[in-house]
């Protein structure tokens, strides 16, 4: 990414203003509310995307007034051009742009479990409106009966009423079915927008447009040519302060059925019959359906010991706030899928994700088929071409190719064709968020999940739910590749892990 760009206040956008709406934001003191949310507004007005007549209400059980959420929320904006670890890190805040969500932003004490709260809001809502659940998940149930108990899921005289869902949806696949129930018992699926930050990146989106829209890839893009796939998302922090809510998830449910999943569907499904969102969610959930269970024999799970992180002495995960000293929580999954379709047969996928590994990298890595006929039988050096889509935190592509090396012998060498997507369109700075809330906003649900998907993606890895609940955890150093095990997995195969970080 072009560092000036993630800097800018970005440009006045091509795209229409979303219709005029209110968002009420419950969770409104938390952290994706500033860290995120108020980022993504900020943008979207800087990008002239939100209507005059937009406006937020916050939801919060603690105290608060209008002006003291909006005096906060305008110190978190500012600090941002401080701290180069978030997620948002401008040079500048533009008085124009936050002026125009600040003076928008009205707050309101409210408990979650309470219908009073829901009562109040009904009496202050009219028209379109947005309810965004930025809260811990086990109040997504309950928020959602009381929004229908209020009739404020109710939809007419042209006026949406729309909820978004944070994950994760659900622990399992019987409570992603259970909370798929109550949801669709106040609303129709078209009002639920079930968001996946990962499909809010520019580069995860590109997918589509490299597999379907280039003659050259489309075609190879098949068990016939690739011999394998490798999907990844390492992360060189640790849980650090979320340790209770990683305890009981692990890095499976944080980040397989979800994250990792909507990789695999954009690399994997076949071509939609449009680009209409729900030709693009039909092609997802049937690849979903088609990952066969994972066997537990095809997965590993590992937890992160003492290390050294980029330079720096880091704990284990053992040894983090809120975490059993005997943990058996995972923060390391890698495992091996088969796809149940003509196109992928016989192709393994390996997926892994972790925390505190050596590098920060979410990529697929496409490993074609060595020639059939080639008269480089056993040519020294000659290597699969392999094409890695990065997705984060560089973005671009880079194919991994052989060539000949210069001198006498026909002696082969290998090349590496990269493209970054900074050196050829101007960015537009975001935090993911941007493309979402306008989406929702305008209806389009393209890049949000439905409900079979959501159970599709549980389904496939319920058997590792019930094998690993006793099981225990194979060890790995902070600032390493992961368990042994992990690249036992592949080898198997006669394959391995590409190195992280590597060209
Ligand atoms: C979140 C997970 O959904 O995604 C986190 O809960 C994880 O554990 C994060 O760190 C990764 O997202 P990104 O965009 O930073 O790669």
């Amino acid at each position: 990414m072009s560092t000036d760009a993630a800097h800018e206040t970005p440009p006045p956008s091509d795209s229409p203003a979303a219709p005029p709406c209110t968002l009420v934001i419950f969770g409104a003191s938390g952290d994706l509310t500033k860290r995120l949310l108020m980022p993504a507004l900020y943008n979207l007005s800087a990008g002239k995307l939100l209507s005059e007549d937009f406006a937020v209400i916050g939801v919060d059980h603690n105290d608060n007034t209008d002006e003291g959420w909006c005096k906060a929320l305008s110190e978190t904006m500012q600090s941002f051009t401080t701290d180069h670890t978030s997620e948002f890190h401008p040079d500048h805040i533009d008085a124009t742009a936050w002026g125009f969500v600040r003076d928008r932003l009205h707050f309101r004490h409210g408990d979650f479990s309470d219908s009073a709260t829901f009562r109040d809001l009904a009496g202050a809502l009219t028209g379109n409106v947005v309810f965004y659940l930025a809260v811990s998940a086990r109040f997504f149930g309950p928020i959602v009966e009381q929004l229908g108990a209020a009739g404020l899921l109710k939809q007419g005289d042209g006026a949406f009423r729309r909820v978004v869902v944070e994950k994760p949806f659900g622990s399992d696949l019987a409570s992603a079915k259970a909370l798929n129930a109550t949801l669709l018992a106040q609303g129709d699926e078209g009002q639920f927008f079930r968001i996946d930050h990962f499909l809010g990146k520019e580069t995860v989106q590109s997918i589509l447009a490299l597999r379907f829209a280039n003659g050259l890839l489309e075609p190879v893009w098949r068990a016939e040519h690739v011999a394998a796939i490798e999907i990844t998302a390492a992360e060189t922090i640790g849980v650090e302060e979320r340790g209770a809510f990683y305890e009981p998830t692990g890095a499976l449910r944080d980040m397989v059925p979800n994250h990792l999943f909507q990789l695999l569907c954009m690399v994997a499904m076949e071509a939609p019959d449009s680009l209409a969102a729900e030709a693009i969610r039909d092609a997802k959930s049937r690849l979903l359906e088609a990952i066969r269970p994972v066997a537990p024999g095809d997965a590993v799970r590992g937890q992160y010991t003492a290390g050294t992180e980029l330079g720096r002495a880091v704990i284990g995960y053992r040894a983090e706030p809120n975490v059993a000293e005997e943990s058996r929580t995972e923060t390391y999954v890698a495992l091996k899928l088969t796809i149940d379709t003509p196109r992928w047969a016989g192709v393994p996928f390996y997926l892994r994700t972790g925390k505190r590994m050596t590098d920060r990298a979410t990529e697929i890595a496409v490993h074609f088929r060595v020639p059939a006929h080639s008269p480089f039988p056993a040519a020294p050096g000659m290597m699969p071409d392999i094409l890695r889509l990065r997705i984060d935190p560089e973005q671009g592509m880079s194919l991994g190719l052989n060539a000949k090396r210069p001198g006498p012998e026909m002696r082969l060498g290998r090349v590496v064709a990269t493209f970054e997507y900074g050196d050829f369109f101007h960015e537009t700075p975001s935090v993911g968020y941007e493309t979402l809330l306008y989406d929702c906003m305008t209806g389009d649900a393209t890049l949000f999940q439905r409900a079979d998907g959501i159970e599709a993606g549980w389904a496939a890895v319920e058997p590792l739910l019930a094998a690993w609940r006793d099981a225990p955890v194979a060890f790995y150093a902070a600032g390493s590749d992961g368990p042994d095990e992990a690249a036992a997995l592949l080898a198997r195969d006669g394959h391995a892990w590409l190195p992280l970080g590597d060209a």
